[in-house]
């Protein structure tokens, strides 16, 4: 099959820059002692997550618990749920969830941790446990170095659960377009998670897990020598808030679609925020400019002052946001030049609890 032939609004992605983004990420990681555990959230395909383990990378993050759930369904056995689970009925499904794989999740909340023992013991399985510590995101996450040693110790205190380290994710940080800015706001944080960890080591308590970092940190993370594991998730696709950052990847995932009607000055085509993530911004138009682009449910009008398209050509858009993208679709064709080659299905699709 062609791209001419695949209907529209469709999710394509390029076999070679795909590819090579992920040989760059393994060649940032190669010799160091951080580790590849990519988000789950970035393409929510469980073909591609395996393609991910076997290149190296030791688990998957995932957002939610239904991605955890996806992920072990097909077969991945080391799943982080980078994210604190409160409910109390999800709780009970993450705890029998924890014999089927080796999960992890994070905490920030003794009460939660006495809510997962609890499951735990119920279910008989073990349950792996990150401190969440806040650096600066203001999200979730202690921001003590007291508050997290207690929550350690209140977690080694459960025969069920295992205090194994520590989540600091800095997402404030990740789209900094100067790299100087990146850069010196990570040593800010190095300095607090290092005095963190001698607090911790004092006190008898050794996280084995330092588990954060995304793709705009990628290449600070990989020769900061501190983080265990690197939780990047955009890297093999890319996207265009991404791009305006110099960083080793580049766009793999575009939006497939149709002009369905032009006038003098506007081509409208049929793609959506039902198709396109707009969280971060407007899909980028790929291979020419526009002087502004409004959205609608189905349509997206691309103001363009002479016109240059034809009803029913085919136009890619490079996605704002390949995450929130990503999640609006079922599946991603994989494209060698214009040959569909292959197609992988987005499994854990709208895995919104
Ligand atoms: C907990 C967590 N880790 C890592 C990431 C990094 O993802 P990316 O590499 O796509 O920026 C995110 C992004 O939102 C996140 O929420």
């Amino acid at each position: 099959m062609n791209i001419e032939n695949i209907v529209t609004p469709a999710l394509i992605v390029q076999k070679s820059t795909f590819e090579s983004n992920a040989e760059r990420m393994s060649a940032l990681l190669a010799g160091s002692s951080l580790k590849l555990r990519p988000h789950y959230k970035s393409h929510k395909c469980a073909a591609i997550a395996h393609q991910q383990i076997q290149s190296g990378a030791i688990g998957m993050t995932c957002a939610k618990l239904e991605e955890a759930l996806d992920l072990a369904d097909s077969g991945i056995q080391d799943i982080l749920i980078a994210n604190q689970i409160t409910d109390a009925s999800k709780i009970s499904r993450l705890a029998y969830l924890a014999k089927a794989c080796r999960l992890t999740v994070c905490v920030d909340n003794e009460d939660n941790v006495a809510e997962l023992e609890k499951a735990a013991a119920l279910a008989d399985s073990t349950v792996y446990c990150l401190v969440e510590y806040e650096i600066g995101m203001e999200r979730c996450g202690v921001s003590s170095k007291e508050a997290v040693l207690s929550l350690a110790k209140r977690i080694d205190g459960c025969p069920h659960l295992v205090f194994d380290g520590i989540q600091a994710y800095a997402g404030h940080i990740s789209h900094m377009v100067s790299e100087e800015e990146r850069a010196q706001e990570t040593q800010k944080n190095k300095e607090k998670i290092q005095e963190l960890i001698r607090y911790l080591k004092e006190n008898h308590v050794l996280p084995r897990v330092l588990s954060g970092g995304s793709t705009g940190t990628s290449v600070i993370k990989a020769k900061e020598a501190l983080y265990t594991e690197l939780q990047a998730g955009s890297y093999l696709f890319m996207d265009a808030t991404y791009s305006a950052l110099e960083l080793p990847f580049e766009s793999s995932l575009f939006i497939l679609c149709t002009v369905v009607s032009v006038s003098d000055t506007i081509i409208v085509v049929d793609a959506g925020v039902k198709s396109c993530g707009v969280d971060q911004g407007m899909p980028v138009p790929y291979g020419f400019s526009v002087s502004k682009i409004v959205a609608s449910e189905e349509h997206l009008q691309l103001h363009m002052p002479s016109k240059q398209l034809k009803v029913g050509e085919k136009v890619l858009l490079i996605p704002a946001h390949c995450c929130s993208t990503v999640n609006l679709h079922d599946r991603i064709y994989l494209l060698d030049g214009d040959q569909v080659v292959d197609r992988f299905l987005i499994t854990a699709r709208g895995a919104f609890h």
